[in-house]
């Protein structure tokens, strides 16, 4: 089976086996089922967040559990649960619409809700941690059903367990979001504000922020259904304040943001266009011309070849600020 339609790289790597859930029941179906008990497995989301290097030989399994409700209420708040087949964007339009706040900041990121707690999703100021109640998992081995509350998730930036110690482990199943009641609006990033001058708008609203960043998104962000792309492809860099000081003093523009841990955040598409490589393309593979830290697929490119032109930007980046970047996507 190819994968070209289920991955927003747009890679004709191909999956052995395929086969979609829309329940937990028939996901334990499958994984019980004999012809599966050796298979490797993986599951997908809206595979925006992969880049699969080769072809998988194994079952890849597209996570369809639909459904979004209200489960609780206090006078604050709404406890939102999602399936985690429901398309993420449509879920935070799902929240603005009932008029609760805490996802508007992070509108039109693509996938699947399944996929926000797997990387702590984030942009705009605001990450899903911040909203994040409780998540319900099957485990794929022994098939048990396990929940997860904020504080066992572990969320740092753009990592979860789910990425490290219980990699591959666990399909999410649903995921519950404690969103408020009274409107707090995060304008702190300040693309936001500015958009919201630009668009006139003096009375804050959530719909007013979610559009404000689906503007900026859709200015600089390429847009997977017209280029293929995961979104940034690198993480952006922690370094030493010591490190910071002497970057500093020989790239004085350096765009750097202080950490409460005394560190300081590098923007890694600042150091990749420094590098002269924003643009930069090898066959179908390239950095994005608006935006550095996005590796694009113009059509033909092979994962593989993405594989290797995020190589050359590591050791481009490494070589010209003793940096080391960290790769965000999934490598398949
Ligand atoms: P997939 O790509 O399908 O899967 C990602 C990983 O999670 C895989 O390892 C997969 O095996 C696993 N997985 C998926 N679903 C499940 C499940 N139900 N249970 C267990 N494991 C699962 N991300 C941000 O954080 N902020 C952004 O601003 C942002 N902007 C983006 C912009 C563009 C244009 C694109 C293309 C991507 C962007 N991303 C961003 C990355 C991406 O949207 C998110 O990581 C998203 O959460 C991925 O969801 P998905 O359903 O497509 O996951
Ligand atoms: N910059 C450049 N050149 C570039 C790109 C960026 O100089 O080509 C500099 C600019 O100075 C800009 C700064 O980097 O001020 C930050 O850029 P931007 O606001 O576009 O954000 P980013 O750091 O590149 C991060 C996230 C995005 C998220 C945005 C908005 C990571 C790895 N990426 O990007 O998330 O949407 O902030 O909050 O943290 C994703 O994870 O896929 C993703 C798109």
């Amino acid at each position: 089976v190819s994968l070209k339609p289920y991955n927003t790289f747009g890679l004709d790597a191909k999956a052995r086996y395929f086969a979609a859930f829309d329940s937990k029941e028939a996901l334990r179906e499958i994984l019980e089922s004999n012809e599966w008990k050796n298979v490797p497995r993986m599951i997908l989301g809206g595979g925006s967040n992969v880049l699969l290097t080769k072809d998988f030989d194994g079952l890849v399994l597209k996570n369809e559990i639909k459904g979004i409700h209200a489960v609780r209420e206090d006078e604050d708040h709404v406890y939102v649960k999602a399936g985690a087949g429901e398309n993420w964007h449509g879920f935070v339009q799902y929240c603005i619409q009932h008029n609760l706040s805490g996802l508007e900041n992070l509108s039109l990121i693509p996938g699947n809700v399944g996929a926000s707690p797997m990387q702590n999703i984030g942009a705009y100021g605001v990450e899903i941690k911040d909203t994040f109640y409780e998540l319900s998992a099957l485990h794929m081995n022994d098939h048990s059903v396990v929940n997860f509350n904020n504080a066992a998730c572990d969320f740092g930036y753009r990592e979860s367990v789910f990425k490290r110690q219980y990699k591959g482990q666990f399909a999410i199943l649903s995921v519950i979001y404690k969103l408020n009641k009274k409107h707090h609006f995060n304008t702190t990033y300040g693309a936001i504000e500015q958009e919201l001058a630009h668009m006139g708008i003096n009375h804050l609203s959530l719909q007013a922020i979610s559009q404000a960043v689906i503007n900026i998104r859709s200015s600089k962000l390429p847009n997977p259904a017209e280029i293929g792309n995961a979104g940034s492809f690198f993480k952006n860099p922690e370094i030493e304040a010591s490190q910071y000081e002497s970057l500093k003093a020989t790239f004085p523009e350096l765009v750097a943001y202080p950490l409460a841990n005394g560190r300081y955040k590098l923007a890694a598409g600042w150091l990749i266009e420094q590098c002269g490589l924003k643009g930069y393309r090898k066959g179908d593979a390239g950095v994005h011309a608006k935006q550095a830290l996005v590796l694009v697929n113009y059509g033909g490119a092979t994962g593989q070849e993405i594989y290797d032109l995020s190589t050359h930007v590591l050791d481009t980046v490494r070589s010209k600020f003793g940096v080391s970047l960290e790769r965000e996507v999934n490598i398949i």
